[in-house]
């Protein structure tokens, strides 16, 4: 298989995190979300974690140079050399232009965009639960989040910090100013590929591998 860079985007809630995971594990690409390592850096305590932890209890973005300081980094490990599946980055027009200049032309497989409409997205932040040791989410009718235990690694399974309704409005403010504009921007170079984020998580996923699939890119 080619080398496969993909840029995942979407509103919060969209499913980013969990279409990425699936597609991770079948496809043994590395899912880089800059979120949990964010997060990671957060529960660590790391100066890392001190400086961006109010910034993302509050839902702003953390700045675009922090950012592709993080995604340049991971890009560097091993795991990497077959590509990437970058989950919440890039989100501003600066971060897009800064992986431009770091992967070079042609650098970037696709853009994924993954359409949902914000009442569903509000809806799945507010329910969401996540394992606190390995990241694995649920919903909050699942039993691991009704009992608190990661079915996976035993782990504590809790609501994030920003999933609360004020933190949830100002994340998607921060979408529609900052992160919306990038989809022209995508769209002009002929990258984007969109999918219909509203529907059972398999069918978004089947939906994903055959656009990927006719792009020659799976
Ligand atoms: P990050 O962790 O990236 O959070 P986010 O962008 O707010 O996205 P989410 O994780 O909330 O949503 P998702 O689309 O991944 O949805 P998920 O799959 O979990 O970033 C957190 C913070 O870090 C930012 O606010 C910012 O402060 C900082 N940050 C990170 N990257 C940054 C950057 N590049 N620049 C600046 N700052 C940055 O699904 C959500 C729920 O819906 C789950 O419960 C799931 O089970 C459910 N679900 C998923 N798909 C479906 C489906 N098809 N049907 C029904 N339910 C579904």
């Amino acid at each position: 298989m080619k080398r496969l860079v993909l840029v995942v985007v979407g509103k919060q809630g969209a499913g980013k995190g969990t279409q990425c995971a699936v597609l991770s594990e079948k496809h043994a690409i590395p899912h880089v979300s800059t979120g949990d390592i964010l997060r990671a850096a957060v529960k660590a305590g790391s100066d890392l974690g001190r400086q961006v932890k109010a910034v993302m209890d509050a839902g702003e973005l953390v700045s675009d140079e922090l950012i592709m300081s993080l995604v340049a980094e991971r890009l560097r490990e091993p795991d990497a050399t077959n590509g990437a599946l970058l989950d919440g980055a890039t989100r501003t027009l600066g971060q897009a232009e800064a992986l431009d200049a770091m992967l070079g032309e042609g650098g970037i497989s696709a853009v994924l965009n993954i359409d949902a409409p914000t009442d569903k997205v509000v809806a799945r932040l507010s329910s969401r639960r996540v394992c606190q040791e390995c990241g694995t989410i649920y919903t909050d009718s699942d039993p691991a989040a009704i009992s608190g235990t990661c079915e996976k690694c035993g782990g504590d399974v809790i609501q994030r910090a920003d999933d609360t309704p004020d933190a949830i409005a100002t994340r998607l403010n921060a979408y529609t100013r900052d992160t919306a504009p990038l989809l022209d921007f995508y769209e002009r170079r002929g990258l984007l590929v969109t999918v219909n984020g509203d529907q059972p998580v398999d069918a978004v996923t089947a939906e994903i591998e055959a656009a990927l699939s006719a792009r020659g890119l799976l």
